[in-house]
């Protein structure tokens, strides 16, 4: 099972989502049965390290916090199962971006929940990278459930 996280940057909420997924997953004792990963649909943080906000959060998490950022690239709609987008336009963007016979599913990161984006936190404070855990967490509470049910969390 393969899940890619994306946002706009790769420096704020993916990152995150990333992290608190790896997090998840090393609890449960699923880590070695899960590849995650995440990437911008832009390419201006390429190569710099999650905002330092987002940071803070993942290692309050105790979750791993060491991503680079970088752009999304064709062969990861061939070798990600699925593109968790963090907002509507992140989705449309990936759709567009899609290569014909791309195996990756693409959906919301919040997909049947309310709301059903998590909203950039980049020029905001500190409280919306707070706010961007939460949405982000209930979120991946949803899919590892459904994950496990559909027996997708196991070699
Ligand atoms: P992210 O946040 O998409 O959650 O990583 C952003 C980070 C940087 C920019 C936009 C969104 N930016 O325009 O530089």
């Amino acid at each position: 099972m393969r899940v890619l996280m994306v946002c706009l940057g790769n420096i704020c909420r993916s990152p995150m989502a990333e992290g608190l997924l790896r997090q998840k997953l090393a609890v449960r004792g699923l880590a070695d049965f899960v590849t995650v990963d995440s990437a911008g649909t832009g390419g201006w943080h390429a190569g710099e390290p999650p905002d330092r906000r987002t940071v803070a959060v993942l290692q309050r998490a105790g979750a791993p916090s060491d991503m680079v950022a970088r752009q999304i690239v064709d062969a990861d709609f061939h070798q990600f199962d699925v593109i968790l987008a963090m907002d509507r336009a992140n989705a449309v963007t990936l759709r567009g971006f899609a290569p014909p016979g791309a195996r990756a599913a693409i959906a919301l990161l919040r997909e049947g929940l309310s709301p059903d984006e998590v909203p950039d936190p980049y020029y905001g404070g500190e409280e919306g990278f707070e706010r961007v855990r939460a949405l982000i967490d209930e979120a991946l509470e949803g899919w590892l459930a459904r994950w496990e049910h559909e027996g997708l969390l196991r070699r």
